[in-house]
């Protein structure tokens, strides 16, 4: 029996024990059979959580390009493999095959080459869903220079810490990009956040709305003159198993944002197993998955994990409702659509608006029907169930993280039954354990608490870029000999898991990750602030909105309120992006803290989501008259 492929209840449970028993002749195998090596590993893992130190397949060769591309190149060289669909439905979709992506991905290469970049170097990546984004990526891997993309919505200065932190010799960027009915200037984003980065020797431009920007003399290059010029061949370079692949940023509850490192054999090797599995790819397919290829979601589930199946993966430009709000619904007809993957967000934009923009169109193709990011809420799961998958679809509520690289808790689709808002089982591999406050693990079923993972799976984070200290003390710290993935969960009477949400201050606004102290710090540049706390309240659509309480200096009190209000999410766009701007703004003579001087954010969260009645004890604070204050004057 090849364990490659999934197919029932029973089976899964099987491969499972086998994956936990055995994990190491359970990958070892999986490796060995589906992918292309250039050397054999010596080990399959070495793992020390204590350091921590994970290695996967090490001693093994490979580069994960000849995976996703050049083997398919006999079998299904004229199947598509990306599909873009443009942000406006009267350009027509293009259809880029794996001969085609070939020789795009080896021109690009070769391009980069030409322009310095070689094995290890960075290069920052802040592309629109334009195939150039898909095709960068795999270009630097090609080379073996490690890819670290900055999605396209955020501000000049969010780049530009991005671009410095893990010393960027290379941008690539585009002229602008569409978003609906209005375009964006992203080449000047880029030049305002390249003048606080002199790590940056080169600036590679894609040409897409045709703006006149400007091109700064002997830094920034068209890049389809560069393309038409460059050689159609590119030796891939041969890279180690745990070479780094990508760096990929992510917001964490204290400081600057972490640069997550990806590493290439053991991300690969999970990223296309998972696929496989969750989504049930089947050679004729058609698969689309909403998110932009900024986010972990997109690397691991638009390109590596699709292509190294050798699946045809579409790449969307535009957003859920431009030029209305059928657009999704018009895709999944056209190109009939078979797995369809998105946040829980977009389903609650989508259910508020009329159903005549789901009904028109014909969407008997889809099969599987995935969300990510974020807990779906019950309403949303059953609308989704109910118009799109017309109750025969079955929906894969996927749990996983930048970090984790790949799906971590997941029903596979015709075997897992499912229950709405669970996540439901382990995938193959995963060791879920729920930990209480005191480091313990909680036994049985019907419980909750932190959620751990407890044995390495091939696709982890393996350090934080330049900061390994921090990687060990953000995930390997809180619990013993366990990685901790910063969610509570709870696991039903039957073993499935239920992830509850952040356990720390990190607030999920629209699936996206936004830590509290990078807003906070933004809000208390503007002259008129003297503090300010940010908690998540709950939104229809957004699943989180940003609350923030502010406490304005004396001089900022004479100013009209609504006036500071604009000049704080002014603030935050230019240092974070639009994003992570408050819905909310209350202004306030204090803050509630501990005698330590601690912000206590639960009682923030509880006033702003109007869960006043069981505030706990609010007489150990420093200043306990300021709650009533708060509660009185809340928006
Ligand atoms: O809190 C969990 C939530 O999103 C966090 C990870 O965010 P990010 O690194 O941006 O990756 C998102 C895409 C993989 C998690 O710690 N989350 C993700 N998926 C789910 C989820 N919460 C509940 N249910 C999910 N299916």
């Amino acid at each position: 029996m090849s364990n490659y492929h999934i197919k029932h209840l029973e089976e899964y449970f099987q491969v499972y024990r086998k994956s936990v028993d055995n994990p190491e002749s359970f990958w070892e195998e999986i490796a060995e059979e589906h992918f292309m090596w250039r050397k054999k590993w010596n080990s399959v893992l070495n793992w020390d959580f204590t350091k921590p130190a994970v290695s996967w397949f090490e001693g093994a060769q490979l580069n994960i390009t000849e995976n996703c591309i050049d083997r398919h190149l006999h079998t299904r060289g004229d199947k598509t493999a990306i599909l873009f669909e443009p942000n406006d439905p009267k350009e027509e979709a293009t259809h880029i095959s794996y001969k085609e992506l070939y020789k795009r991905v080896n021109k690009f290469a070769n391009v980069l080459k030409a322009q310095g970049i070689s094995k290890g170097d960075r290069v920052c990546i802040y592309l629109p869903m334009i195939p150039e984004l898909a095709i960068a990526l795999l270009a630097c891997a090609r080379i073996g220079a490690i890819h670290s993309v900055v999605f396209a919505g955020f501000s000049a200065t969010a780049l530009a810490t991005r671009i410095n932190d893990s010393d960027c010799k290379m941008v690539i960027t585009s002229d602008g990009s569409y978003r609906g009915a209005k375009t964006i200037d992203l080449k000047s984003i880029v030049d305002e956040g390249l003048e606080n980065c002199s790590c940056v020797k080169t600036v590679l431009v894609a040409k897409r709305i045709n703006s006149s920007i400007n091109m700064k003399e002997g830094r920034d290059h068209w890049l389809q003159p560069l393309l038409d010029d460059a050689s159609a061949e590119c030796a891939p370079e041969i890279m180690n198993a745990e070479d780094p692949l990508f760096i990929l940023y992510t917001s964490g509850s204290t400081g600057m944002p972490k640069g997550m490192v990806h590493t290439t054999g053991g991300y690969m090797v999970y990223t296309a197993y998972t696929f496989k599995n969750v989504f049930q790819y089947k050679e004729d397919d058609v698969y689309w998955c909403t998110a932009d290829i900024g986010w972990i979601t997109g690397h691991s589930y638009i390109v590596y994990g699709p292509l190294a199946n050798g699946a045809t993966t579409v790449m969307s430009e535009g957003v859920p409702n431009y030029p209305d709000w059928g657009r999704f619904w018009e895709i999944v007809e056209k190109h009939k659509i078979t797995q369809f993957y998105t946040a829980p967000t977009a389903i609650r934009a989508l259910a508020k608006e009329n159903l005549s923009y789901v009904e028109t169109y014909d969407l008997s193709s889809l099969k599987v029907l995935g969300t990510v990011g974020e807990p779906i809420n019950e309403e949303a799961w059953h609308w989704y169930n109910d118009n799109i998958g017309k109750k025969k679809s079955p929906i894969v509520d996927t749990w996983w993280q930048t970090e984790t690289g790949g799906i971590m808790i997941t029903p596979i689709p015709f075997s897992t039954p499912t229950k709405p808002t669970y996540a439901t089982l382990p995938f193959i591999g995963i060791q879920p354990a729920l930990m209480d406050e005191n480091g313990q693990e909680i036994q049985g079923n019907q419980v909750d608490g932190r959620l751990c993972i407890k044995f390495p799976w091939p696709s982890m984070a393996r350090t934080i870029w330049g900061n390994h200290q921090r990687y060990k003390e953000t995930y390997f710290s809180a619990f013993e000999n366990m990685y901790f993935t910063g969610d509570g969960a709870l696991r039903d009477e039957v073993g499935y898991y239920r992830i509850t949400g952040r356990v720390d201050d990190v607030i999920i606004v629209s699936g996206h990750n936004l830590g509290t102290a990078p807003i906070e710090d933004a809000i208390n540049e503007h002259p008129a602030v003297a503090e300010s706390a940010i908690v998540g309240f709950p939104h229809d659509i957004k699943g989180n909105a940003l609350y923030g309480y502010v406490i304005l200096k004396e001089t900022g009190e004479s100013r009209d309120p609504n006036n500071v209000r604009k000049e704080i999410n002014q603030i935050i766009t230019e240092h974070i992006g639009p994003i992570a701007k408050l819905d909310k703004i209350q202004f306030t003579s204090g803050l509630p803290k501990t005698r330590s001087g601690k912000i206590m954010r639960r009682i923030l969260r509880k006033i702003a989501s109007n869960e006043t009645e069981n505030l706990g004890d609010t007489s150990t604070l420093l200043n306990p008259d300021v709650v009533q204050e708060i509660m009185d004057n809340v928006l």
